[in-house]
């Protein structure tokens, strides 16, 4: 076993206890994918734009064994029993398998050869929150692929392999998201973010230099419950690909601001907040990887406030418990937060001196009950690897 955490040993040991239940054997090897949070970049990854996300200790550890035949057999902690697949006949269906056997389809499309290969049991155990705004979808792909490159001895890069999880999800799950997640569980490290460019792929793990300055980073899941595949999501990304038509330009990576600026009338109100914010929102992950660099993470606060302000006002994907965990966190002596991933709900990260994280926590609750609000769950999470096989 690779030194690893007391929670991963804890996930781990629930995916085999998983495993021996729904199978009644031992699993032949472990994985994990662990979810992420984004520090900053929302939205821009399907505009080919920057961002810079990090993977977390939350993570989806599957346990699995290769099997001799072509059934694909699927267990969860959270249920009894398994599920059942057919390499000859891959129905995703729409349940949490829709995401591992997502995979294998995608797989396909990457060069595997799915007549070659035998089937597989694999049973996952999570300690990422469903629908905060983590990434437990990201997390259960990028399980299951290192699991198959283990099995199938796959020998995908992890660009490569980020984008067949993304692919799973925008076709057979139906969700149509950027590479960001992906990217941010297979190439993340310890106490540092992910740099993408993503139009180019080219990506560079940024120290974030937490440790060393004192500073957590604090999740504060309002439980308002968000679904990409339906809803908001789809209709920015519309929005923005409205944006990229009117102002003639294959994405909105190559808007400049006096461009938008030039073209406010002929966008119309909101389609020009849209665009705004998209173009912004690039700079200002630049600017946090120059600032982070020159000065370290206490200096990215600004950066990190101005950012939600974007998302509320002109891209209008945040909610009233996120603005209030925000500005109560910000109140309370954080040096910056903003609202993480997709929006319309899920969760928002607040950077925290650490000794201050329990009482900008215990603020942010007794705000949410003073405004009638459902009470969130507040958590530190630290920035950690990126996917791998462990044990
Ligand atoms: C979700 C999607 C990502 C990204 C973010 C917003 O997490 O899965 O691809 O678009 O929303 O930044």
């Amino acid at each position: 076993m690779l030194a690893v955490s007391a929670n991963i040993l804890f996930v781990t040991s629930s995916a085999a206890e998983t495993f021996r239940a729904a199978f009644g054997a031992d699993p032949a090897g472990y994985s994990r994918g662990p979810g992420r949070a984004n520090l900053i970049g929302e939205h821009t990854d399907y505009n080919h734009g920057f961002v810079l996300p990090f993977a977390i200790d939350r993570e989806i550890v599957a346990a699995f064994a290769p099997r001799t035949d072509r059934t694909i057999r699927l267990a969860t902690a959270l249920e009894p029993g398994f599920l059942t697949a057919d390499l000859d006949h891959l129905e995703p269906g729409d349940s949490w398998a829709a995401y591992p056997l997502g995979v294998v389809w995608a797989l396909a499309e990457f060069g595997v050869d799915l007549a070659t290969v035998t089937g597989f049991d694999l049973a996952v155990s999570s300690t990422v929150p469903v629908g905060a705004g983590l990434s437990s979808s990201a997390a259960l792909e990028t399980a299951t692929l290192m699991a198959l490159t283990r099995l199938w001895g796959l020998s995908l890069d992890r660009p490569t392999m980020a984008r067949v999880g993304q692919r799973a999800e925008n076709v057979v799950v139906g969700a149509p998201t950027g590479v960001m997640d992906q990217f941010a569980s297979l190439l993340g490290a310890q106490d540092a973010a992910v740099f993408l460019d993503c139009r180019s792929l080219d990506h560079e793990v940024v120290p974030l230099g937490l440790d060393a300055a004192g500073l957590a980073v604090l999740v504060i899941d309002t439980h308002v419950k968000h679904a990409h595949a339906t809803g908001g999501y789809g209709q920015r990304r519309r929005e923005c690909e409205q944006g990229a038509s009117l102002l003639g330009v294959a994405s909105l990576r190559e808007v400049t601001l006096p461009q938008l600026e030039d073209a406010r009338d002929a966008l119309g109100d909101v389609v020009y907040r849209r665009v705004r914010h998209i173009v912004t929102e690039n700079q200002r992950v630049l600017d946090t990887v120059s600032t982070l660099r020159a000065d370290g993470p206490l200096a990215i606060g600004e950066l990190l406030r101005a950012s939600h302000a974007s998302m509320r006002d002109d891209f209008e994907i945040s909610v009233p418990e996120l603005d209030l965990a925000v500005d109560v966190a910000c109140a309370s002596g954080a040096v910056g937060a903003r609202m993480t991933g997709g929006g319309f709900g899920g969760s928002a990260i607040a950077l925290v001196p650490v000794g201050q994280a329990d009482v900008i926590a215990a603020q942010v609750s007794a705000a949410f009950g003073a405004a009638g609000y459902a009470a969130p769950s507040t958590f530190v999470v630290h920035p950690v690897a990126g996917a791998e096989l462990v044990g």
